[in-house]
């Protein structure tokens, strides 16, 4: 079996994105016309490097999920389970969906409309190529402060040896399952905070600035404009 064919993507979209401001379930929200995660799934899809996705959904809008993907240039399988409490719950309830020649899981959140399908594809190519986990990483650009508990700055932090950490996360399948059985209630933000916490070693690649997540109402004004931008090029329908 091919590489794409033992690859699948799982995309968390379970979330109610509060930070965004009033309205529908994040992954849900419109973006040139589209909700978030038809552009994470179309992302995904173009990369080559997956031949299934798994979503995880609030339980009352798979049918809704369903019907939104049911569009032409969707190459890929698409499987659709009721999310969770939280997103480390609902990336395990997605993995209990995986079938079993699956070896690679990518973690994406649909919160990342725009990442670049290269991205992807370099992200499953590190995993494939031997590294059990791999995220990609963006340098940061602000300088980074610790601070009390009453807002005084304790140290300047070196930034040069900091990255902020995006999707999607690469991993080896049984590595990643295994994490999330022992994480048992404790939560991590990403999924490469779990397999961290198990002992492994996860190697960070060069992310994308196109990768960026949507979680306030600023960054959906950046995802509409770099969108807008795209189709202007001739990239995107
Ligand atoms: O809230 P945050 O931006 O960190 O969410 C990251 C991703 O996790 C989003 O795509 C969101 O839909 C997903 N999520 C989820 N289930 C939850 C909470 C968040 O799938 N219970």
């Amino acid at each position: 079996m091919t590489a794409e064919g033992r690859t699948a993507a799982i995309v968390p979209a379970a979330g109610r994105g509060e930070r965004l401001g009033p309205g529908a379930p994040k992954a849900l929200r419109l973006l040139g016309g589209a909700p978030l995660l038809v552009h994470a799934v179309r992302a995904l899809s173009a990369s080559h490097a997956v031949g299934l996705i798994v979503l995880a959904v609030p339980a009352d809008q798979i049918d809704e999920v369903r019907a939104l993907l049911d569009e032409p240039g969707l190459a890929t399988e698409i499987v659709i389970v009721a999310g969770g409490e939280t997103r480390q719950e609902s990336v395990s309830l997605a993995l209990l969906a995986l079938p079993d020649h699956i070896e690679v899981v990518l973690v994406h959140d649909a919160a990342r409309p725009l990442v670049p399908a290269e991205l992807v594809a370099a992200v499953a190519a590190a995993v494939h190529a031997g590294n059990p986990a791999v995220v990609p990483g963006m340098p940061l650009v602000d300088t980074i402060k610790r601070v009390d508990d009453e807002g005084h700055v304790v140290v300047t932090v070196d930034r040069d040896v900091l990255r902020a950490i995006q999707t999607p996360q690469g991993f080896n399948r049984r590595l990643l399952e295994s994490a999330h059985a022992r994480a048992d209630g404790g939560l991590a933000t990403d999924d490469a905070g779990l397999v961290e916490m198990a002992g492994e070693r996860v190697l960070v690649i060069s992310g994308h600035e196109e990768g960026f997540k949507v979680t306030r109402p600023i960054d959906l004004v950046l995802a509409e404009a770099l969108l807008a931008r795209r189709r202007a090029a001739g990239q995107v329908a």
